[in-house]
């Protein structure tokens, strides 16, 4: 069995840090100790200076999903190796099931899309669109299967949105078996409304598909989505939390001692919806949903993660490329296909901006990118943290290095970046995943098919975490 050694290096997790020796052996971590003898391994490897980070975990992305006539830009193979040079070792992406159809058939589809493709770990959640006759069921075969989360929307009306009934039965059947419910809170209703309005105003530019979904609607169905979970006595995690408004209505319910649960993105943290004016339709490139939002949101999200309002940071990688795919959308901002890349970016941005800028510590920024996420979605302590026992998936991290973020030199299949000119202080050196080393010094050493599929365990959302 390949065992490597790694020396020198300080050992960085949610609870703290110690500079100390690591000893992989096969896949999983085997010792940490003050000084490990070289004798001990086979290779060694040298990480004088650098921090050992546990895998980022990236617990929304979408890879190969179809979307408004299309499909995004990164497979499971462009997207999982673009994660790997940027430090994630686990996605966790997700399956679509179809109306009509039953969640196995997503499920393999998923799973055949991911198979000889993806070069890092992956586990699946389910967006659940319709619950028909088997749909309880279902969840718990998905759950058996190791799908321990489900989405559900309250946007999209007439594609992927469901009724308050079926995300209450779904909440519900969630106290059976555990797993934990993501939601896409917008309310749809009316942001469908505002858009057929603003459509027969003639208004089609990029900026309207911000200006048509308010933050009140955002903040209602955060609201909403809160008090169905608190009905049905479970807890919820919602996705891709955009504003100060929204988080407010999460810091209530948790306030309240409820298990309210919340990620947000470095696009919120990061940009504001002035992007979405930038001339010759480039405003298009940050079409995603919830939109960008004014400037005075973002400090808020930056306190939300201090305060632990807001438990995670994801990516809510969605590529679609600007040229052919972005320009469906030319002549109607409705068409243009909602999504924006980012997995490869954001250990390096939440690094810079987050430990770097004063808004948290490194054990923080820890917790937020890989244990928080391992620990609500069942994977922890497999994944999350450096420990025996645990998988050796560890980012040796450089917090020197500097980095350009830019479309010309990243990995992601998408023709832009949304932080083009962004320099960044850390960055990936060398990444292990299940003791393989897959990245080094900025070369690819990995193979597609090499990542497997996690089973991951229903906690019910890890109440206690
Ligand atoms: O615009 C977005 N966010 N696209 C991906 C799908 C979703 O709602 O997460
Ligand atoms: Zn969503
Ligand atoms: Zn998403």
């Amino acid at each position: 069995m390949l065992t490597t050694l790694i020396k020198n290096g300080t050992v960085v997790n949610a609870k703290g840090s110690t500079f100390a020796d690591v000893l992989v052996e096969g896949e999983r971590v085997k010792e940490i100790a003050a000084t490990i003898p070289e004798t001990a391994a086979g290779r060694v490897i040298d990480a004088s200076g650098m921090l050992l980070l546990p895998g980022g975990i990236d617990a929304h992305t979408h890879m190969d999903m179809p979307f408004g006539g299309t499909t995004s830009s990164d497979d499971f193979e462009t997207g999982t190796r673009a994660a790997a040079f940027g430090g994630t070792t686990t996605i966790i992406d997700f399956a679509i099931q179809a109306r009509g159809t039953r969640m196995r058939d997503a499920l393999d589809t998923w799973w055949k899309k991911a198979e000889n493709k993806a070069v890092i770990d992956y586990g699946l959640h389910m967006i659940v669109t319709d619950l028909g006759e088997c749909g309880l069921e279902d969840m718990d075969d998905m759950v058996a299967e190791g799908v321990a989360s489900f989405k559900l929307f309250m946007a999209y009306p007439g594609v992927l949105m469901v009724d308050d009934g079926t995300i209450f039965k779904a909440l519900r059947q969630t106290s059976k078996n555990g797993a934990l419910i993501c939601m896409h809170a917008e309310n749809g209703g009316v942001i469908d409304v505002i858009i057929q309005r603003t459509l027969a105003e003639g208004k089609r530019a990029p900026i309207y598909h911000a200006l048509t979904r308010p933050v009140t609607a955002e903040a209602e169905a955060v609201n909403r989505a809160i008090a169905l979970a608190e009905m049905a006595g479970v807890p919820i995690y919602i996705v891709h939390l955009s504003s100060e408004d929204a988080l407010n209505k999460v810091r209530e319910a948790r306030d309240r001692g409820l298990p309210a649960f919340a990620e947000t993105c470095p696009q919120y943290l990061l940009l504001s919806v002035e992007e979405l004016e930038r001339p010759n339709f480039e405003g298009a490139k940050y079409v995603f949903t919830p939109p960008l939002r004014p400037k005075h949101h973002l400090p808020k999200l930056w306190e939300g993660l201090k305060q632990d309002n807001l438990q995670v940071v994801s990516t809510d990688h969605c590529p679609f490329c600007f040229e052919d795919q972005k320009a469906l959308g030319k002549d109607d901002f409705t068409k243009i296909p909602n999504g924006g890349p980012g997995v490869e970016n954001r250990l390096q941005l939440i690094h810079h901006y987050g430990v770097n800028g004063g808004h948290m510590n490194i054990n923080r920024f820890v917790e937020l990118v890989s244990t928080t996420p391992a620990r609500l979605f069942g994977l922890y302590p497999r994944k999350g943290l450096i420990a025996p026992g645990s998988d050796a998936d560890i980012v040796i991290w450089d917090p020197l290095a500097p980095h350009l973020i830019s479309a010309a030199t990243h990995h992601m299949r998408v023709d832009y970046s949304m932080f083009e000119g962004f320099n960044v202080t850390g960055n990936v050196r060398t990444v292990l995943s299940r003791g393989e080393v897959i990245i080094d010094n900025n070369e690819f050493l990995g193979k597609p098919g090499r990542g497997s599929y996690l089973k991951r365990e229903a906690r019910g959302g890890a109440w206690n975490y």
